[in-house]
């Protein structure tokens, strides 16, 4: 029986499957640009069955609840995840990103974060493949004699052969399938002499299976030199979850602005769901002011698309954004005219 993408049998008829999305809007305008990207992917055709999770910051004040058990392994059940963006101001730092984010990138193991950026006109379109489970994210550490004067703090960064294996090896497979077929490691080798020397002999290891793929290396100081005087040089970075985390806020302000930059954390082997959300964080400076551009977002549902097989709506919904050019217009203009454009 011939199979169409999202598209399955059913009692004999061929029915639009709905994919079953858990949303998890957040915090600060998270909810705002959730809102325009589902409304843009409903209006491209796409039949999505969403459950909204109330989780972030303003729901931890609420009543203490960060990511319990049973609602981790209720996310395990969707088809993908939606976010939109945690973290606010009145709760301390960590409680939530760790407690929430990374506790869902891990559990779920999604080790590779792809956050891809093109600015046409200008000639930019790379795509930044950042470790996303390990590194100095990993939690290794602690305090010694804490509020002492001789208080020791120690942050680890924890790199497996493993983990740096697997996801070099995905970018390796990504810059294969692309026209340039170039993949350059950022690392900073020079001083990280443990974990870049891991990084740098695993690359080379691997890149042994891919005499296609022309190879680079930058230390991190030089890439952010290169990202703004000549990001048209890169095509595919692999880089450790820092780096990652650091990089890609940059790539946003020099591809046209961080409410452009999409991003999908990815369990390639599909044991677990993956989980969209924009590169940006919840902007508390603008939130509830209808300020926010939803393009991150939008573009980042639409990565969900391609990953649940809606190929066609992922390429119209990318072509909208494209053509939409008030951005000054409130959030939900925004998301109107992308629907429009579809
Ligand atoms: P941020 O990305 O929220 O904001 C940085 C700057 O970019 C702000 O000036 C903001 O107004 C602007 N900005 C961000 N998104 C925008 C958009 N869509 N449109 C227009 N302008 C936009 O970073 P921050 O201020 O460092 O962090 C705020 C909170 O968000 C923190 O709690 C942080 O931990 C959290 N955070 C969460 C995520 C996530 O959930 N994935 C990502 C980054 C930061
Ligand atoms: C991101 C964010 C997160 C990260 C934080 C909120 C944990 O900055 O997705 O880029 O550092 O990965
Ligand atoms: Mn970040």
């Amino acid at each position: 029986m011939e199979q169409v993408d999202a598209v399955r049998w059913t009692r004999g008829r061929v029915t639009a499957v709905a994919h079953r999305i858990a949303v998890i809007g957040g915090d600060g305008i998270g909810p705002e640009v959730v809102a325009e990207a589902l409304k843009v992917t409903r209006a491209a055709g796409v039949e999505l069955d969403t459950t909204d999770f109330d989780l972030g910051g303003a729901r931890y004040l609420r009543d203490g609840t960060v990511l319990p058990d049973d609602v981790l392994e209720d996310l395990r059940t969707f088809d993908a995840i939606l976010l939109g963006a945690v973290g606010t101001p009145d709760v301390p730092p960590g409680v939530i990103e760790r407690g929430l984010l990374l506790k869902m990138r891990f559990a779920l193991d999604q080790y590779v974060n792809q956050r891809p950026f093109s600015l046409p006109e200008e000639g930019i379109d790379f795509v930044v493949i950042r470790e996303n489970t390990e590194g100095t994210y990993a939690g290794e550490g602690g305090f010694l004699r804490k509020g002492t004067p001789r208080e020791i703090a120690t942050q680890g960064s924890v790199n497996t052969r493993h983990g740096v294996e697997r996801v070099v090896r995905y970018a390796f497979d990504l810059a294969a399938s692309r026209p340039r077929r170039h993949l350059t490691l950022v690392h900073k080798t020079n001083v990280l002499t443990f974990a870049g020397d891991l990084w740098q002999r695993t690359f080379t290891e691997v890149a042994a299976e891919f005499p296609q793929v022309t190879t680079d290396y930058n230390h991190v100081d030089a890439a952010c030199i290169y990202f703004v005087t000549d990001p048209q040089r890169y095509d595919v970075i692999v880089t450790d979850n820092l780096f990652g985390d650091i990089l890609t806020d940059l790539a946003g302000a020099v591809s046209g602005g961080i409410g452009f930059a999409s991003s999908g954390n990815l369990d390639p082997s599909q044991r677990a769901p993956s989980m969209f959300e924009p590169v940006h964080g919840s902007a508390p400076d603008i939130a509830g002011q209808a300020k926010a551009n939803p393009i991150a977002a939008i573009l980042s549902a639409a990565m969900m698309m391609e990953l649940l097989g809606e190929t066609d709506a992922a390429g119209r919904i990318r072509k909208a954004c494209a053509a939409v050019t008030d951005l000054t217009a409130p959030t939900p203009a925004i998301g109107d005219a992308v629907a429009e454009k579809l």
